[in-house]
């Protein structure tokens, strides 16, 4: 067990990721909590995180002393590094040289944290983000990487098996930083890596009973991954306390809302209300064009639905929610910044104060991919599990202009045959997205020997790691051809197909 002491970095979970990649289990504690944390998981291993305070002052977050008394290993990162240093008789100070971005970092000497890895001379690339530096080793340290901005880039005590480092090893921009994780977490605390997604399933699971006790839970289902492992996940903890709510808008996929149903009824047996409000959302909805409106509509609906529906099952305590950790980021690191909204995204929020319920929240520690191994522990299948993201608010942001019934309906034809021809073409699970849009335009065509008038109809489809930032997807032109070919002769309404070649920045994934 490895526990990472939390001093508020924006991307301390991604240091539990690395360990969990590296098969081994780890928990985050605030630093405050750090104490009691280490008293309770009794770690084979500690790593400090870094995070936004200064070592050099005073009154600053500091790890609890007895953790380098216990004879385990310990490994610093960024400011975990200078707290150490400040805790174990170095120096800390602000430095006029602020490292922001990509470094160098040349290796010094060797060392068991570089292990097979980095060799003594060779430059590296890694990812630095500080303001203060270490200005004096404490006793017992050597240097073993230096950067310009750092002479303390690396340092280790071999001794006492503690080492430090600058640079975030836990970031994407660090290319070597999980072997890195990897060698502290296995070969110098010698935990074995036989941790899996089975224990964190046992884990969680024991967790949501403890929260939740003899209390009420109902989830909101949305149809995709996130909600359903969720709920599944949930369900295998307290069974019959759960009750799945699927407010289906009728703004899914072709066949989705069918499939939601049979896999939670037919295969797991979980209770589930299926709300069929297609008529609500889209008679609110007719004729409306901004962007902005439709999301608001379909949230506010949304909320009316499901507040409806649970009060039908005599209300509950806890609110379910399939909330993943890049979703805990970006709300944590835009709130209360200067930031401007760009789409008001529909999830359930509001929901829980409205409805005074507390929060279940068991994959706020996972990314997309982990969540995705996690329901395939769980039985989901392959097909289920792998789809691409889809947004809360639908094909109604797919469907820019006025929306009608006939448009969504021509838009979920399209977008199945375009899904399909990307299956057969063995693309699918290389791309992060992929879907039509049916645009308000109409152009001439010949079909037969006749005119058209019809609509066109844009094709998308990105790669993306997190949808934060994407390219678009590089297509053989044959396969545009084939897939705008099948929908033009097969959709009635469209009869013009284009592709989307934007990047996000500047473009954004959805076109709403
Ligand atoms: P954009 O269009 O902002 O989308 O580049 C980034 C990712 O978020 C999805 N998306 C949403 N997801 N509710 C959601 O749950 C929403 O309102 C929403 N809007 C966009 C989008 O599909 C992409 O994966």
């Amino acid at each position: 067990r490895v526990l990472i002491i939390d001093f508020g970095s924006q991307v301390t979970q991604l240091i539990a990721r690395r360990v969990r990649e590296a098969g081994v289990y780890c928990e985050i504690v605030p630093f405050d909590r750090a104490p009691e944390g280490f008293a309770r998981l009794e770690p084979q291993a500690v790593i400090l995180s870094g995070g936004p305070a200064s070592a050099a002052e005073m009154g600053t977050p500091r790890a609890p002393q007895e953790i380098f008394e216990a004879g385990v290993p310990i490994l610093g990162i960024c400011y975990g590094e200078q707290t150490m240093c400040a805790q174990l008789g170095g120096g800390v100070e602000p430095s006029d040289h602020r490292e922001f971005g990509r470094a160098y970092l040349t290796v010094e000497d060797d060392c068991p944290l570089f292990e097979g890895v980095w060799a003594k001379g060779e430059r590296h690339e890694v990812w630095m983000s500080h303001g203060d530096r270490v200005t004096a080793l404490p006793p017992g340290f050597r240097v073993v990487g230096v950067s310009d901005g750092s002479p303390f880039a690396a340092i280790c005590d071999e001794s006492r098996r503690f080492y430090a480092v600058q640079f975030h090893l836990e970031v994407f921009h660090t290319p070597d930083g999980p072997r890195l994780i990897e060698n502290f977490v296995r070969k110098i605390a010698g935990l074995t890596g036989d941790w899996s997604m089975a224990a964190f399933r046992e884990e969680a699971t024991r967790r949501i009973r403890e929260q939740v006790g003899q209390g009420r839970v109902i989830s909101g289902l949305s149809g995709g991954v996130d909600s359903s492992v969720a709920s599944v996940l949930i369900h295998e903890a307290i069974g019959e306390q759960l009750t799945c709510i699927f407010v289906d808008h009728g703004l899914l996929r072709q066949g989705e809302a069918e499939q939601v149903v049979t896999l939670f009824r037919d295969h797991y047996n979980i209770p589930l209300v299926h709300v069929d409000a297609a008529d609500r959302f889209i008679s609110e909805l007719e004729g409306k064009s901004d962007p902005e409106e439709k999301r608001k509509i379909i949230g506010r609906l949304f909320i009316e639905v499901f507040e409806e529906e649970a009060a039908k099952l005599g209300g509950a305590d806890f609110l379910a929610q399939g909330t993943l950790y890049p979703d805990v980021i970006e709300s944590v690191s835009f709130s209360g910044g200067p930031s401007v909204t760009i789409k008001s995204h529909h999830n359930v929020g509001g929901l829980p104060e409205r409805m005074k319920l507390r929060l279940v929240e068991p994959l706020r520690e996972l990314f997309k991919d982990e969540v995705r191994v996690l329901g395939r522990e769980l039985g989901l299948p392959d097909s289920f599990v792998g789809r691409h993201p889809f947004p809360g608010p639908g094909l109604a942001i797919r469907c820019p202009g006025g929306i009608t019934r006939e448009k969504l309906q021509i838009l979920r034809k399209a977008d199945a045959i375009y899904l399909d021809e990307i299956r057969k073409a063995g693309l699918y699970d290389a791309i992060w997205q992929a879907f039509a849009v049916l645009l308000p335009v109409q152009t001439v065509g010949v079909m037969g020997d006749s005119r058209t008038y019809e609509y066109v109809c844009a094709l998308r489809a990105v790669t993306s790691t997190d949808g934060m930032t994407a390219d678009f997807y590089h297509f053989d032109m044959s396969f545009l051809g084939r897939a705008a070919n099948r929908i033009v002769n097969e959709v009635k309404g469209i009869n013009r197909v284009v592709y989307d070649v934007t990047s996000k920045p500047p473009g954004t994934i959805e076109w709403e």
